[in-house]
């Protein structure tokens, strides 16, 4: 049988999770998910228009829209039921949120600033990354967080044995059960970083890169210059 491609993950990961994500990404990362969404806050300009590439839910949204309560903020998403919690949560005027597919990302304006958490693992960057670019202002600066696989042996056998424990437990959490069994493999395997940032430099963006966390999870930002 063939193994899934990433993209094809998405609907089976995220087509009945939507209710529950907001506690279980907190808890499953010990917290460290609003560490490292304050991390990404910190590398947003102070800007009229920010694009919130698969917002899910919207937490790391309405953040900015705190943050930036002058900014017009847009939050896209291909799963219809995170949307929807979203627009629920909604509190904001300057929000709006819109259901589209990043890699076929098709909006009328141009941002200041592209911002995305856990989006890139799913994506191919020589889809994601032009299109970007035709939706960034000129100067505008692209963000991307998303997991990695630690380098240092004893925190990668930490990892590894905290995966087997939360595929136990996605026994007794059914909606999460192929995620906590998938995901380890998908950010092993995956190689989103140096794929990410190659592509970025043969579009002439400025990079730079943040590791998280005994590097469990990092921060890459490019700068269209011009
Ligand atoms: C783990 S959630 C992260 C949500 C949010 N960014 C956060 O940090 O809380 C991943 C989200 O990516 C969305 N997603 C995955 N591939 C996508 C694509 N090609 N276009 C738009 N959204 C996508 C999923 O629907 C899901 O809502």
């Amino acid at each position: 049988m063939k193994a899934d491609s990433p993209k094809d993950l998405v609907p089976a990961f995220f087509d009945n999770t939507a209710q529950t994500y907001d506690s279980v990404v907190n808890w499953t990362t010990f917290g460290k998910d609003r560490y490292w969404k304050r991390e990404i806050l910190k590398q947003i300009p102070n800007c009229e228009t920010i694009l919130d590439l698969a917002c899910g839910t919207g937490i790391l949204t309405f953040q900015m829209a705190k943050q930036f309560p002058n900014s017009k903020i847009t939050g896209i998403d291909i799963t219809e039921s995170y949307l929807n919690v979203a627009k629920k949560k909604n509190p904001y005027q300057s929000v709006s949120f819109l259901k589209q597919d990043a890699e076929k990302l098709d909006l009328s304006q141009k941002f200041d600033c592209i911002v995305s958490s856990y989006i890139p693992k799913y994506c191919d960057p020589k889809s994601l990354i032009p299109v970007c670019l035709n939706h960034l202002k000129p100067n505008g600066k692209i963000i991307l967080h998303d997991f990695t696989y630690p380098k240092s042996s004893i925190v990668k056998s930490l990892w590894n044995t905290y995966f087997v424990i939360l595929s136990v437990v996605g026994y007794f959490l059914p909606s999460w059960k192929k995620v906590f069994a998938d995901l380890p493999k998908l950010i092993r395997t995956t190689k989103w970083l140096d794929d990410y940032e190659q592509v970025m430099k043969e579009h002439g963006l400025e990079t730079h890169l943040q590791s998280l966390t005994w590097n469990s999870s990092a921060i890459l930002t490019g700068i269209k210059k011009i």
